[in-house]
C-alpha cells in the first residue's frame, strides 16, 4: 500500500554557515525525496524555543534553542513514501559519531548539537513541525 508522506527537515546553523545548504538538499533529492518548500530563515531565541518544546525538560535544551536560533537555518518539506522514516535513516543518528556511514551527519555532523540536520520523527510532529514553518 502507499504512504505518501511529508516531513519537515531542517538544514541547521552549522551546514548553512560552511556552504552546504545546496550540497544536502542533493542528497535528499538523490534518495527520491520532493523538496516541496523550502525557505532561509533565521529564528529568535523564542521561536527555537517554541520548536524544541518537546525537550523543554532537557538538560540540553537551553544549548539546544541558542544554537538553533544562531544563525540562517534551511526549512524544507519533503515528500516521498515513508518520507518520516526514511528521512530518519538518511540523516543517521544524533550523534554524528555513532552515524553510519552514507548518512547525512556522518558526512557532514561536527557534533551532537552541530548534527548539521533535523528531521521529524513521528507523522504527529511532521505536521506539528510543518505546520511551525509553513502554515500561511
Ligand atoms: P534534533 O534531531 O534536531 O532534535 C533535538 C536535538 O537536540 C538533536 O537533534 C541534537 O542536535 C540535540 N541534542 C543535544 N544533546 C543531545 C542529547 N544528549 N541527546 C539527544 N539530542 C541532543
Amino acid at each position: 500500500m502507499s504512504n505518501l508522506e511529508q516531513t519537515l527537515s531542517i538544514i541547521k546553523p552549522d551546514a548553512v554557515e560552511r556552504n552546504l545548504s545546496e550540497e544536502i538538499k542533493v542528497e535528499f533529492k538523490n534518495k527520491g525525496f520532493k523538496i516541496l518548500k523550502d525557505k532561509k530563515i533565521k529564528l529568535e531565541k523564542h521561536e527555537a524555543e517554541k520548536f524544541y518544546q518537546v525537550h523543554q525538560t532537557k538538560p540540553f535544551y537551553d544549548d539546544l534553542c541558542s544554537y538553533l536560533s544562531s544563525g540562517p537555518i534551511v526549512v524544507m518539506i519533503l515528500e516521498k513514501e515513508n518520507a518520516i522514516l526514511d528521512n530518519r535513516k538518511l540523516m543517521g543518528a544524533t550523534d554524528p559519531t555513532k552515524a553510519d556511514d552514507g548518512t547525512i551527519r556522518k558526512k557532514y555532523g561536527i557534533s551532537i548539537d552541530k548534527n548539521s540536520v533535523h528531521g521529524s520523527d513521528s507523522p504527529d510532529n511532521a505536521k506539528i513541525e510543518i505546520d511551525f514553518f509553513f502554515k500561511d
